[in-house]
């Protein structure tokens, strides 16, 4: 990744949505980044969905943060900044920020308005608490605010997001925390676990329709910002477990031939084809630990619930050294 930190407006966001979208549909497989899920309505429907009764991941992690904290608690010095990928939850960061006692708070994310909305219910309630919003795409080159320089960090990555990116792409991605973090830096990520594939298929394709909303929002986003017109009835959401790569894709599946443009470009679907939209990738404990490791930082605890279904690891930046 390049080093210095490009402006990240609105318009280059659409610009990159664009880019995205015209490369992407294009493809001799066709997908678009997942990231371009999360507008303001993806990011109503992914709430809804982590309440869906088969959406197993969020009320796990939840519970796990909250039975685990006092031990995460004991391992993390007091009065370091904590800097979050991804807008904070509600739900999951408090149960961090009070156990911790961090001197800041720092979360990340692509979407301001989300961002600045739970920054300020945060700001309420921990009024000690110094919160400094950051917009930027997390997975590209951004800076750290001037104000916690010095201060060392424990960065937190929720929600099994890592999961979104091919190992190769979430490589990169620990080792630009890693760099961003700086030495001495901790980070507590969540992780999801392999399991069955009944489970795992209706956790992302449940019975109420609602990731099936998520996911073809994505074709109403681009017809909305990208002038498109991709007929919504003519794709469904499909969820489809890949069992080489041990993950989830979740899939926009062509109903019949169809063709749309976007952008003014035209594009022609057969039916059947798909636009691949998300990637959710399952680990297994040793499969977690190593791509961590992989990623500059050496596992120093881990947690799960009793059922082993979500994971939470405790690392530490590797120092910069060149043996053994
Ligand atoms: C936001 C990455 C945690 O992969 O489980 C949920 C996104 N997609 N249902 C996941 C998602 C469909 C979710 N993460």
């Amino acid at each position: 990744m390049p080093a210095t930190p490009e402006p990240q407006t609105p318009d280059d966001q659409i610009d990159a949505f664009r880019a995205d979208v015209l490369a992407g549909l294009a493809a001799a497989i066709p997908a678009v980044p997942a990231r371009w899920l999360y507008d303001r309505t993806g990011s109503e429907l992914f709430d809804a969905i982590t309440r869906l009764p088969t959406y197993y991941p969020t009320r796990t992690e939840t519970a796990l943060l909250e039975t685990v904290m006092p031990e995460i608690a004991a391992r993390v010095p007091k009065g370091l900044a904590v800097v979050e990928f991804g807008a904070g939850s509600a739900t999951k960061t408090p149960i961090l920020l009070e156990a911790v006692a961090p001197s800041a708070y720092v979360p990340v994310d692509i979407s301001g308005d989300y961002l600045e909305d739970s920054a300020a219910a945060l700001d309420k309630d921990f009024h000690a608490l110094k919160v400094i919003p950051v917009v930027a795409d997390f997975a590209r080159p951004f800076a750290l605010p001037e104000a916690i320089a010095g201060t060392q960090k424990l960065g937190f990555f929720p929600g099994s997001t890592i999961g979104n990116f091919v190992p190769r792409t979430a490589t990169d991605l620990l080792r630009h925390f890693r760099e961003l973090l700086g030495t001495g830096a901790l980070l507590l990520i969540g992780m999801d676990r392999a399991k069955p594939v009944e489970r795992l298929l209706a956790a992302y394709d449940d019975p109420q329709g609602v990731t099936a909303r998520f996911n073809l929002n994505l074709l109403e986003r681009i017809n909305r910002e990208l002038d498109g017109t991709i007929p919504l009835d003519a794709f469904r959401h499909e969820a489809r477990w890949n069992d080489i790569l041990s993950r989830i894709e979740m899939h926009l599946v062509a109903l019949r031939d169809v063709e749309f443009t976007v952008a003014g470009q035209p594009f022609a679907f057969r039916e059947g084809a798909s636009i691949h939209s998300e990637n959710s990738h399952k680990y297994e404990r040793r499969g977690a630990r190593l791509l961590l490791l992989a990623g500059g930082w050496t596992p120093l605890a881990e947690w799960s619930d009793p059922a082993d279904d979500f994971a939470l690891v405790l690392a530490e930046a590797q120092p910069n050294r060149s043996a053994p």
